[in-house]
């Protein structure tokens, strides 16, 4: 058990040697927080950590004081972690310390409501706290869960009305009290095509976070935040993250107080949010995950991808290998036939792909994005054998089927929206704002997911689908429930999410060994919420390989590998322009779920065979790709951005993919060592360097020692190409220049 109570001291600790946090009943009744990071000793006291006597603010009022449950109006003016408005207006609470239980493993969740969870109960323990207003009713039930051998605290809050009379929820998040401000603030932040660029701002008195109201997670900024020392690094000093399990409109936040203490919370974003609860009902708070890491940075991130990876990501995909795919989108947009997507996975199939996407376009009469959107009916002028017909003429050549969808929309010029005009999200009397041509359906009605779901389940099981990619391409505007009352809009938010789960759940039950893959615009709904129904998302729209690789790299602040889609695309790059060799950008999306975004019958000779040698290449090691310890090497945000490395670590350490990729040549550089991470001192390794994919350019020998230390020389002299004589002067290649090392222990 990593969770002891001392009834003497009445002290929790949640230790697991990694990490420690350490709560306590307060002399008034509440409960505080009197450490959260470090690992310290089981045993002794830590009650010298907070207030000496705490009877409550009386005559104390703005001292910083850590609890576990902040509310508002009592004396702590930081922002609450829960707004209730009680039946005479107010928002005061005096949560009292009621019970408390300690159990193994962790309580299931409510339905549709994504949170980490155990297969094992030797997994974790949670602690449970219930706590009880007295005046109101109003019980909360805290739960901290602590995973065994990580340094993840998983945070959840219900709240229950116990009283008899209607209260509201307005407010309601995961905090993290930290005693000092000495921080700097890591959030993700882009937009379409540029999703989760790392963003870095010193912590200063006051509020600074970031959050959406945009009925989804957003392109804008992401449900992840991190804090870290200026001394911080990759792999030394101290760091915390934080994940919101949430998909909807959220609020990540850090709360700097006079007396330079910190509070970070994420939750719902409390605009416009009000979730009535009438006497007996129950509200089940979105789940937040922290990680602490006194090993920089990259601890935060081992810490949440294994986390996300194995424990919040479900179905028989969760840990399995992840096949090579090619997704027609970018090779025809909405022009394409039976005939030209079977020639197209022919070609695929030859270079060694593994599954086919039929992307956007197969429905209703969707020869552009201006209609069809809602009618799910396959498109017998496109595809006369039916999805079916194509789907198994694709899986005879040997390749798994997917397809896409996109459930949640509907365009005005459909049958549907013809039919059922009020299912489109908008207010009576005012203009819908269109966006792409098109509206957002209502998920909060249970008729408008039942008829997706019968509707998109009939396709998909007229088919034999392996694979389904979920779209969603727009956000929420003139947010309003037609079947809501006046004073329940503000659960408007939240019961589309919630909708919008609902589906998602019956499709992942009625067809439970699809992987489905999701997709919002690109990355615009990339959050921990979604990998508890998708194991894997489309990381961005922009597959220029360059771009790649800081949305890469930002997304793996937060999220496993397993996780983020990647593609090699055409060129010149479809949003970009640019003209990156092919091999560069295979290199990049290697370290992603792998796959190709292309017309492959458009394709010389030698692009196709280039396709074979990096699909080949990738499937021998996907196994450290796809699942291994990622580690960062070089920041494409640090400097002028024209390097990036990283790596993926085998569980046992036995081998590692390492890469360095530079984006523009420069002349006679300085000499440059890639310093690796994570091995073995005492090992030795064969080092295999490769600069294409058909063969490796050379191979050594290695101690661990030397390659973590001193590091791999990226700078060796290299005559220039045709044979322009370049007088010594060192030369790596061209622009776009890349190269990959294997690493294998011996
Ligand atoms: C946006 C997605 O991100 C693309 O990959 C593609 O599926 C289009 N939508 C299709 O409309």
């Amino acid at each position: 058990m990593t969770i002891t109570w001392s009834a003497e001291t009445h002290e929790w600790h949640l230790a697991n040697g990694r990490t420690s946090w350490v709560l306590r009943v307060l002399e008034n009744g509440w409960i505080g927080l009197l450490h959260a990071g470090a690992p310290m000793a089981v045993g002794p006291s830590y009650r010298h950590l907070g207030p000496a006597d705490f009877a409550g603010f009386d005559n104390r009022v703005g001292e910083p004081v850590g609890f576990a449950v902040p509310v508002p109006g009592v004396g702590d003016f930081r922002v609450p972690a829960l707004v209730v408005e009680n039946p005479d207006g107010s928002t005061v609470l005096d949560l009292q310390y009621r019970s408390h239980r300690i159990v193994a493993g962790k309580p299931a969740q409510p339905a549709l409501t994504p949170a980490t969870y155990c297969d094992d109960a030797a997994e974790a323990d949670t602690l449970e706290i219930t706590l009880i207003d007295a005046l109101t009713g109003v019980t909360v039930v805290l739960g901290f869960t602590l995973f065994a051998g990580a340094t993840v605290v998983a945070r959840n809050m219900q709240i229950v009305n116990g009283g008899a009379e209607r209260v509201v929820v307005r407010g309601a998040f995961g905090t993290l009290d930290l005693p000092d401000a000495d921080w700097t603030l890591v959030t993700l932040s882009g937009t379409w095509a540029r999703e989760r660029a790392v963003y870095e701002r010193a912590l200063v008195p006051g509020r600074q976070g970031v959050g959406s109201l945009r009925g989804g997670s957003g392109a804008e900024h992401n449900p992840f935040i991190a804090l870290r020392r200026a001394a911080t690094t990759e792999d030394a000093c101290e760091a915390w993250g934080a994940a919101l399990v949430y998909s909807g409109n959220f609020l990540a936040e850090a709360d700097v107080d006079a007396f330079h203490t910190t509070r970070l919370r994420l939750g719902i974003h409390p605009d416009g949010f009000a979730w009535p609860l009438d006497p007996g009902a129950a509200f089940t708070v979105p789940e937040t995950l922290f990680a602490w890491s006194g090993e920089g940075l990259g601890g935060v991130s081992d810490a949440l991808h294994g986390i996300m990876r194995d424990r919040l990501a479900r179905g028989p995909w969760r840990n399995k290998a992840r096949p090579v795919l090619l997704n027609n989108w970018e090779g025809t947009y909405f022009n394409f036939n039976h005939e030209r997507i079977v020639e197209m996975a022919r070609a695929a199939k030859d270079m060694g792909i593994e599954l086919f996407v039929l992307d956007d376009g197969w429905f209703g009469r969707r020869d552009d994005d201006h209609r069809s959107l809602g009618d799910w009916v396959i498109d017998r002028r496109k595809l006369p054998a039916g999805v079916d017909g194509l789907a198994r003429e694709v899986k005879a050549l040997g390749l798994l089927f997917g397809l896409w969808i996109e459930p949640e929309m509907v365009n005005p010029d459909s049958d549907l929206f013809r039919a059922h005009p009020d299912w489109a999200i908008g207010i009576p009397g005012r203009k819908r704002t269109e966006s792409r041509q098109q509206l957002v359906l209502d998920m909060g009605r249970p008729e408008v997911v039942d008829y997706l779901a019968d509707s998109i389940g009939e396709v998909i099981a007229s088919a034999p689908i392996d694979y389904i990619k979920w779209d969603w391409n727009r956000f929420i505007t003139e947010p309003f429930s037609l079947v809501l009352p006046a004073d329940r809009q503000g659960e408007f938010f939240h019961r589309y999410n919630t909708g919008m789960y609902e589906l998602y759940e019956r499709l992942t039950t009625r067809f439970p060994s699809i992987l489905f893959e999701s997709c919002a615009s690109g990355g615009a709904r990339f959050d921990a919420g979604m990998l508890f129904w998708a194991p894997q998302a489309w990381t961005s729209d922009d597959t220029d390989a360059v771009e790649r690789l800081r949305i890469q790299w930002g997304t793996s602040l937060g999220y496993p590998v397993s996780s983020m889609g990647a593609h090699v695309s055409a060129v010149p790059n479809h949003q970009t322009g640019r003209l990156t060799p092919i091999d560069f950008r295979a290199a990049v999306a290697m370290f992603g779920v792998f796959g190709y975004e292309l017309d492959p019958t458009a394709m010389p000779a030698s692009d196709r065979e280039a396709v074979r040698a990096q699909v080949s290449f990738y499937v021998e090691r996907r196994e450290v790709l796809q699942y291994g310890r990622f580690l960062r090497l070089r920041s494409p945000f640090a400097g002028d951005g024209n390097e990036t490395a990283w790596m993926s670590l085998a569980p046992d350490g036995s081998r590692a993919v390492a890469a360095h990729y530079r984006v523009l040549q420069h002349p006679m550089r300085s000499r440059d060592r890639l310093r690796l991470r994570g091995l073995d001192a005492a090992a030795r390794y064969r080092v295999t360097v490769w600069r294409s994919f058909d063969a490796p350019a050379g191979s050594f020998e290695r101690g661990g020692d030397d390659l973590m230390s001193v590091g791999l020389s990226i700078e060796p002299p290299e005559p220039m190409p045709g044979g322009i004589p370049n007088d010594g002067v060192r030369f790596l290649g061209s622009d776009f220049n890349f190269r990959l090392y294997d690493v294998v222990r011996l």
